[in-house]
């Protein structure tokens, strides 16, 4: 479980987050909705430690505090992180892109896992390509597939349907949906596509400006909400 409490962070004098507060339950996928440019991406940032938060900010994982922790630290002790964008390694090939994530394992395997083959067959047909060759589609199943390979308990997504057509959307939805079901893995997910959200999301919070305005449970997504808050 992954409990945020009074986390705030500001971009020189920017104030970009103003005392959040939200608790991702353990095997849930908890979804960050908002409309672009309400900090979802600093979020997620401070969440994985490449950026710090204001002081009086707590970010906890099943009770550890993870402020002023290192990146690879926190990617040690089991957050693994989709970025915005993908940003896979487009100059290496894509079993050397999941190769490098191996390096954060806990247990210290150097071996691709199987069951992430399983998950995205076409990655091993295309393991000796370039990362940087792979499609848009492709590119996003090697992200989160390399995330997968750091064995995390919390996987954290920043808008992986972005730009993906929709048979790629459907599948990586079941993906997420067995890893948490078989894998009792926790997922937080940034997203605006909310049909994804209202398939496969358990509970969202929605921020505007920095702030949470609304919570719940993903059946709860009201009309009111969505008009106020995220339509555009
Ligand atoms: N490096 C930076 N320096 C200064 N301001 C920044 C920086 N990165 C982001 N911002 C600003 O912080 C605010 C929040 O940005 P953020 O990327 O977190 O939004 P977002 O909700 O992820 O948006 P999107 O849906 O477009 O991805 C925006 O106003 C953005 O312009
Ligand atoms: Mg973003």
């Amino acid at each position: 479980m992954l409990t945020i409490k009074n986390l705030s962070f500001s971009y020189g004098s920017i104030q970009t987050l103003n005392s959040v507060d939200m608790e991702m339950e353990t095997g849930q996928v908890t979804c960050i909705l908002g409309r672009n440019g309400v900090g979802k991406t600093t979020l997620l940032k401070n969440i994985m430690g490449i950026l710090d938060p204001l002081p009086g900010s707590s970010i906890q994982m099943d009770g550890i505090q993870l402020i002023s922790m290192a990146p690879h630290r926190r990617a040690k002790s089991g957050l693994g992180y989709v970025p915005q964008g993908r940003q896979i390694f487009p100059r290496i090939t894509v079993e050397e892109n999941l190769k490098v994530a191996l390096q954060g394992r806990r247990d210290g395997s150097r071996i691709i896992p199987e069951y992430v083959y399983e998950l995205f067959p076409v990655l091993k047909e295309m393991g000796g390509r370039m990362g940087g060759d792979l499609s848009g589609g492709q590119q996003q199943q090697l992200a989160i597939a390399r995330a997968l390979c750091g064995d995390p308990g919390i996987l954290v997504l920043d808008e992986p349907t972005e730009g993906i057509q929709p048979n790629i959307i459907q599948q990586i939805g079941e993906i997420l949906r067995e890893l948490v079901e078989e894998r009792g893995m926790t997922v937080v997910l940034v997203e605006q596509y909310l049909d994804f959200v209202k398939e496969f999301g358990h509970n969202f919070y929605v921020m505007n400006r920095g702030r949470v305005v609304a919570e719940g449970e993903t059946s709860e997504l009201s009309d009111d909400i969505i008009s106020k808050h995220l339509s555009v």
